[in-house]
Parts: structure tokens; C-alpha cells; sequence
């Protein structure tokens, strides 16, 4: 069942808030879901643009639909859902930690600093061939293939690819080490509290993390447009657009 007015999350001193956000939060900055445009992009699945198969048969396609992402997020601004949590932080510092599924950096706009992006950013590129780490590229590269200047320096090609989780590619486990000290410390300091904000439930392992917040005693929070799939898992399910519903729970 959803709740109709607005409550306002039970924090106290001891409150250690993980929040796992979605999608849905940056509907209301004029980006899409995915849901919403029905994982097509241009007739075609997004599987088949974001995956190492889609790039390996087309990498200038891949890139376009990348180029167009970025500039899609350079033309929006955080709403009042990304600066309700921003504010969250500023007041709970060390025992608050978002973890976000979104790349379009809208978070960090804000001023959210604890931020884990678990499926990568869609400011930042790597070489796929050497291994240095991925840096801030905000361009759009529509029409040309960038290429890494390192590996150009030592006589070698080698194409730059956008830094984002494809479908089929693992996520940086030490990104789960973090959520679980940041569980373990709020047990044993405290309480923890678990918010999802603007997700389908259905993508895995983040759909998971509710169950990893309970096994660590969070109570646990939804506030979506529509049932999430895994909305059974919460405790409490809040019913709304997140622009609206989130300053209003952090009153
Ligand atoms: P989805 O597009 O699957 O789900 C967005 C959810 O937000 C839906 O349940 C909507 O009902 C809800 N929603 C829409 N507008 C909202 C609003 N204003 N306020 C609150 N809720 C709203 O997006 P995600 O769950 O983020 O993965 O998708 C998860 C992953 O699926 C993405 O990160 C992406 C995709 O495959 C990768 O790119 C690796």
C-alpha cells in the first residue's frame, strides 16, 4: 500500500541513510527513462548500442548515441529531488551515502559528494586498449572517433570508449565493499535507514540492495511514480513524483 500525504523520514543524531536512486529522480530535469522511451534509441534496442558487441560492430553509432546523452545532460539541471538529497548529506555528512544508477551526473550538480555511480558516468571516457584511468570528457563526439592521445605518444591506435557499465559487463565490486561498510558502520553506530527513489527494481544487483540493507536491520523506504518491481521488499512505499516527495520527507 502507498501512503497518500507525504511523511517525513524518522532521522535522529544516530540515522545512517543509504539511498539507491534511479532514473526516475532526473524525470523531472526533462531527461527520459528507460522505461519510458521503451529501451529504444532510434528503432533500435539500447542493448544493441550499450554493449561490448554493439561497440565492437559499430563504435561511431555507439558513440553517437553516447554524444547525444551528453549533450542531452549538459541542457538540464538537477531538480528539487536532486537538492533535497544534496541537502540530506550536507546535514547528515559521513552517515549518509547515495548510490546512483543514473550517469548524468545530476547528482554531483547538486552538490552531493558521497556518491557512488554504480553504472558508470557519462562524463568520463577510457582507452580501450591501455590502462589509464577514466577522465572528465564532457564532449560530444558525434561524427568522429576519439582515439587516446597516450596511446597515439607511444605509436599505437587505440579508441576511446565512454566509461558506463554496458549490458554483459561487470560492476566495480569494490563499489559493493563500500555500501557494506557503510552498512556494517550504521548497524553498529547507529541505525540505518534504506531510501529508493526513481527505480524500476528491475535491474540487478542494485534491485538487490534493499535485501543487503535489511539483513544489516534498515528500515526501508520507496518513493516511486508506480510500484517498483521488487516494491514487496519495503517497508514503506511513498507514491509520487521524487521532485515533490523528497523535500517533503527530508522536512
Ligand atoms: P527505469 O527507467 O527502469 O525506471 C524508472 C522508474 O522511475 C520507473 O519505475 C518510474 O515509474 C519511476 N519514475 C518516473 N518518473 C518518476 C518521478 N518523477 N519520480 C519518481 N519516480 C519516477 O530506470 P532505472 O530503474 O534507473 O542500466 O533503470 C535501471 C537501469 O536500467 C539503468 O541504470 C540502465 C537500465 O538498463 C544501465 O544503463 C547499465
Amino acid at each position: 500500500m502507498s501512503e497518500p500525504i507525504p511523511p517525513s523520514l524518522p532521522l535522529d543524531e544516530r540515522t545512517h541513510v543509504l539511498v539507491l536512486s534511479g532514473a526516475g529522480v532526473s524525470a523531472e530535469s526533462g531527461l527520459p527513462t528507460f522505461r519510458d522511451a521503451n529501451g529504444l534509441w532510434e528503432n533500435h534496442p539500447v542493448e544493441e548500442v550499450a554493449s561490448p558487441e554493439g561497440f565492437a560492430r559499430d563504435p561511431e553509432r555507439v558513440w553517437r548515441f553516447y554524444s547525444e546523452r551528453r549533450a542531452a545532460a549538459a541542457n538540464v539541471r538537477p531538480n528539487a529531488g536532486h537538492e533535497a538529497l544534496a541537502a540530506l548529506e550536507r546535514r547528515l555528512g559521513d552517515r549518509f551515502l547515495l548510490v546512483t544508477q543514473n550517469v548524468d551526473g545530476l547528482h554531483q550538480r547538486a552538490g552531493s559528494q558521497r556518491v557512488i555511480e554504480l553504472h558508470g558516468s557519462l562524463v568520463h571516457s577510457r582507452c580501450t586498449v591501455c590502462d589509464r584511468p577514466p577522465f572528465f570528457d564532457p564532449e560530444a563526439h558525434a561524427g568522429s572517433l576519439p582515439r587516446c592521445d597516450r596511446c597515439a605518444a607511444r605509436g599505437r591506435q587505440a579508441l576511446l570508449r565512454p566509461h558506463i557499465v554496458w549490458f554483459g559487463e561487470a560492476l566495480d565490486p569494490t563499489h559493493f565493499d563500500r555500501i557494506d561498510e557503510f552498512l556494517i558502520h550504521g548497524a553498529r553506530h547507529g541505525q540505518n535507514l534504506f531510501l529508493a527513489v526513481g527505480t524500476s527494481g528491475l535491474v540487478y544487483p542494485a534491485a538487490g540492495l534493499v535485501l543487503r540493507a535489511r539483513a544489516f536491520g534498515a528500515s526501508t523506504w520507496l518513493v516511486n511514480a508506480e510500484p517498483a518491481e521488487n516494491a514487496a521488499a519495503f517497508g514503506r512505499f511513498v507514491r509520487g513524483q521524487s521532485a515533490r516527495i523528497l523535500p517533503a520527507l527530508f522536512r
